[in-house]
């Protein structure tokens, strides 16, 4: 979908989408689509259920008097409650809508309402960001039908009075989609095709030639530098595991750089504790930590982001099979503590342990994230609307939290305490990989604080309920694969770390 910025001018052709307020309160673009329809569109508003309330549509087809084929009247709810989050959801349900109607082309002409808070250009951006994200789609693997899935919809002009702020203001929003639907492919390809080696290629294809560093470790390498929790869980595997390291530096010289971790289990069977066959299905997902962070780096060097920021992903394959990691093994660390393996399918937390001593000993970050599918109870605790953080810093979690706010990307706090580190108390080694029946999600994160050092500040995010939605539900969010955290990241980014 091609997505351009213009001057209002008269719409000759496909849709033109005009917005009115809470009250029915037409909006200048509609009540001048009203007047050339010979008031086709106030009838129509007074004959339905139309009232100006956010997620309220009303069409009107083939409007007599007018070259456009069809109007489409948007509720944009209450004008002081329309903020960047907002308009971009008007955006991808104006998309949504557009998708499905059989246009090929749209004029969006939303004016600002008085009371906004937001400017001109960057309603026209944030509109234009949420239509892109909903106009995702992956359907390389579709063969038969394929008008089906065809989308006719290839233009969306946006006709705002101040195009040259829109496309500025849209250049790095732009960059932050192109890094969304890189973390989504990742995601949504099946396990056979993106395996290790494969994901570690295109994260070099698509980064490199945008001026980031990157580095492939195989496990030649890893094993040389003692890399035994990562190696312990892709050892049952075919295929083999990986560390990628990538380095956008554009920030003050020498200055110490934010760093990302990420989960990149791309198949998780449990290996010998085997997932029952319905808890495996979607298990190609369980690399979306990596997705995020590779995704979050093709946003930050494409807008050519003011920062230092490294991303190190831990890529394995979690199987079952003569050479895998048997419940009961005890493996030795990077960090040199070692881990007494009870459960093979708390495999996340050992990819994770290496790769957070990796990343801290080699670049000494201001602080660390990381991101991870790694718990079935964060969903259990917070469904699908927010992710978990737990972290060392007060101020990490309330900028995380803050930057989840403005995208729509939440997160929530959950405790980390002594009390619960006691549960991964092993009996013979430093640690277990699991803790009891309860607070799963809670006594992994204090398994991956035993690997931060010297007080990093440092923050997980647990994206198990977050990373991949299944079925049809919300208006930004695309079925599977949905790139959580890019968004988030970049923002927390743009308001803390960029100079
Ligand atoms: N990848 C899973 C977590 C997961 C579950 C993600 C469901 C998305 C949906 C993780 O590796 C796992 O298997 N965790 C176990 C840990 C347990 C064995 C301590 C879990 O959550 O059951
Ligand atoms: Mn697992
Ligand atoms: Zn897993």
């Amino acid at each position: 979908m091609q997505i351009t910025f213009a001057a209002p001018a008269a719409v000759s052709t496909g849709a033109w989408v005009v917005g009115a307020t809470t009250g029915g309160t037409l909006l200048p673009a509609a009540a001048r689509a009203d007047k050339a329809s010979g008031g086709a569109l106030g009838r129509a508003v007074k004959s339905s259920r139309f009232t100006g309330k956010s997620g309220q549509f009303l069409e009107v087809l083939a409007p007599a008097g007018l070259k456009a084929s069809r109007l489409l009247l948007a509720g944009l709810g209450k004008a002081e409650e329309l903020d960047e989050k907002a308009l971009e959801v008007l955006g991808a349900q104006i998309t949504g809508r557009l998708l499905a109607s059989g246009e090929r082309s749209a004029s969006i002409e939303i004016d600002p309402p008085k009371a906004a808070k937001v400017k001109k250009g960057e309603i026209a951006a944030h509109l234009a960001f949420g239509a892109r994200l909903k106009s995702y789609r992956f359907d390389i693997y579709r063969t038969r039908n394929l008008d089906e899935h065809e989308t006719k919809f290839t233009a969306l002009r946006i006709l705002t009075s101040d195009a040259a702020a829109a496309r500025k203001a849209y250049a790095g929003l732009d960059a932050v989609a192109d890094g969304i639907f890189l973390a989504r492919d990742l995601v949504n390809e099946p396990p056979n095709v993106l395996y290790p080696a494969e994901f570690a290629r295109r994260a070099k294809a698509k980064l490199s030639r945008l001026g980031v560093k990157v580095e492939i470790l195989g496990e030649a390498e890893m094993k040389r530098q003692g890399f035994g929790a990562l190696l312990g869980v892709g050892q049952g595997s075919a295929r083999e595991s990986q560390l990628v390291v990538m380095q956008w530096l554009n920030g003050k010289k020498g200055g110490r750089p934010v760093a990302l971790v990420g989960k990149g289990v791309c198949f998780d069977s449990g290996g010998l504790s085997l997932k029952p066959g319905g808890g495996m299905m979607g298990m190609k997902g369980d690399m979306a930590g990596a997705a995020a962070v590779t995704g979050t780096l093709m946003a930050l060097a494409t807008r050519k982001a003011k920062v230092n920021a490294v991303g190190v992903i831990g890529l394995v394959e979690n199987m079952p099979g003569g050479d895998a990691i048997r419940p009961d093994d005890v493996l030795k660390s990077l960090s040199g503590q070692m881990i007494e393996v009870l459960n093979t399918d708390a495999e996340g937390r050992l990819v994770l342990a290496d790769a957070l001593t990796y990343t801290q000993r080699r670049f000494a970050p201001k602080f660390v994230i990381d991101l991870a599918t790694l718990t079935g109870n964060i969903v259990q605790a917070l469904g699908f609307e927010h992710a978990g953080v737990f972290s060392n810093s007060d101020q990490l979690a309330e900028r995380l939290t803050a930057a989840g706010r403005y995208t729509g990307e939440r997160v929530w706090r959950l405790p980390l305490d002594p009390a619960y580190d006691k549960m991964i108390r092993s009996k013979i080694a430093d640690v277990k990989n699991i803790g009891g029946a309860n607070s799963g999600s809670i006594t992994a994160a204090q398994f991956l604080k035993r690997f931060i050092e010297k007080d990093t500040p440092w923050a997980h995010l647990d994206i198990a309920g977050v990373a991949w939605q299944d079925g049809e539900q919300k208006p930004m969010i695309p079925s599977w694969g949905t790139g959580w955290g890019v968004r988030m990241l970049n923002r927390l980014v743009i308001e803390h770390y960029e100079k």
